[in-house]
């Protein structure tokens, strides 16, 4: 492929150069565009076709359903990886050794407790509060009590600020949902593995040890490293955008927690369950819903069907269709929503709309199935989404700092009013 692209506007024609990446993707760099044309620019809603960055973190090719995180596929680091190492391996670039990651681990640990007056903030919302509300709140809350956290102007700052938000995220994870359910609120236990403290943390009843379940910790291990980065994702590109003003990590993740939490994004999986449930409650007849989803005067779409990326298959559904039959299957449990869902999927699979338009399962179809099989409540299935982002989020943010990307701001076209004179409210 030539290395230049040309431009003709007016009459006149501009080269400009192309950027290729590893895996071959091109792009045109226009930066050069509004000085050479005096002032246009490029219209591109939803950035369909808009790169914003160059990143070496994560890979997906939608058309074949690749994913792989710094050249590791998703298959591999979900079968075998821990979330730990993935979440290390997204925000340094390698996989840690076994002395690098216990020192990240034991780092984190560090970290692991949030300061009791969060408790007042947290005291102070209704019990009705949707947890990513409470749980953007008091990540944006982090920043008033651990100030220092805003200056990175060095890799060991910046380090420090990493681990910080990583010890205390999934106790502000656990306090969004124990608030909800009036329980106590507490801390977890430093001798766990991150995930089995994150489980202890959630789980734990005040008058009764808690128990680990070896089936539920493989579990919400695969299914946090598969949400763990997914390149420039709504979510992601928040907290790369509001990071380029340099305002801290804390803030940053704020933003991109919600970012997460609308429908057509994160809150996908409640969406999913909640339609799923809806479709049981209105005797389980899923043609009725596969028509409702093709009317366009309806404004009902199939929740979890479909993606911005993948025109194929994405390869995370593959992982965890299996994954929710195996948790299923291991703790006995039979949820005839999982038969829905399964209906749904295989009649959309052959439906003209679905095919033509090449929507397919997402990530979120079958999450909310293995979350509800692990007790957790539906409206925490977007929170758990969100700690299994966390290390993406900050391998993007900190990709974004240590690249002194300048601060995001796009440009538009005005389409409002020309200049117009002032009236008095009294003519
Ligand atoms: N059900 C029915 N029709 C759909 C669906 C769906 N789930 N998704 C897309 N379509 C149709 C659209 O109506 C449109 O049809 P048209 O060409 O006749 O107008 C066509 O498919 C293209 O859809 P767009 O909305 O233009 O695709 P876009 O890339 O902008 O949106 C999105 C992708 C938001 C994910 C969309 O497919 C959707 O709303 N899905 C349901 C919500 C969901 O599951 N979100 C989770 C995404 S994964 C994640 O964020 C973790």
């Amino acid at each position: 492929m030539s290395n230049k692209a040309i431009l003709e506007i007016n009459g006149q024609k501009h080269e400009f150069p192309t950027v290729t990446g590893s895996e071959n993707e091109v792009a045109i760099d226009i930066t050069s565009l509004r000085a050479v044309t005096n002032g246009v620019t490029t219209i591109d809603p939803g950035f369909k076709n808009t790169g914003s960055c160059v990143s070496e973190i994560t890979f997906l090719d939608g058309e074949k359903g690749i994913l792989r995180y710094r050249g590791y596929s998703i298959e591999d680091l979900a079968e075998k990886a821990d979330f730990l190492e993935v979440a290390y391996l997204l925000i340094f670039g390698e996989l840690p050794t076994k002395e690098a990651l216990g020192k990240f681990h034991a780092d984190i640990k560090s970290e692991s407790v949030v300061d009791d007056d969060i408790r007042k903030i947290i005291d102070a919302f209704p019990k009705s509060a949707h947890p990513m509300g409470v749980l953007s709140s008091l990540t944006s809350a982090l920043t008033a009590f651990n100030p220092s956290s805003v200056n990175v102007d060095s890799q060991e700052d910046m380090y420090k600020s990493v681990v910080r938000i990583l010890g205390k995220f999934p106790v502000l994870v656990a306090w969004a949902m124990r608030k909800k359910q009036g329980l106590p609120l507490d801390y977890g236990d430093n001798t766990l593995g991150y995930v089995e403290n994150v489980l202890k943390m959630m789980f734990k009843q005040p008058n009764e040890d808690y128990v680990q379940n070896k089936i539920i910790v493989n579990a919400l291990n695969k299914l946090l490293i598969l949400h763990a980065d997914h390149e420039q994702n709504c979510s992601t590109s928040t907290v790369r955008i509001v990071g380029s003003s340099h305002a801290g990590l804390f803030a940053s993740i704020s933003a991109g927690i919600s970012a997460l939490w609308g429908p057509l994004h994160g809150g996908a999986n409640q969406a999913v369950l909640e339609m799923l449930e809806a479709i049981k409650a209105d005797g389980g007849d899923t043609k009725k819903y596969m028509a409702k989803a093709k009317d366009k005067s309806d404004p009902f779409r199939l929740m979890g069907f479909g993606h911005r990326v993948y025109k194929n298959f994405d390869p995370r559904a593959k992982i965890i269709k299996v994954t929710a039959d195996e948790v299923l299957n291991d703790l006995g449990i039979e949820d005839p929503i999982l038969d829905i869902a399964k209906g749904l999927e295989k009649e959309a699979l052959t439906d003209a709309y679905f095919v033509d338009r090449k929507l397919y399962p997402n990530v979120d179809f079958y999450s909310g199935i293995i979350y509800r099989a692990m007790g957790i409540p539906v409206e925490m299935f977007t929170v758990m989404f969100a700690l299994g982002r966390l290390p993406g989020w900050i391998g993007q943010w900190r990709e974004m700092r240590l690249r002194k990307e300048p601060i995001g701001r796009p440009r538009q076209i005005y389409t409002g009013s020309t200049q117009r004179s002032f009236e008095s409210v009294a003519k």
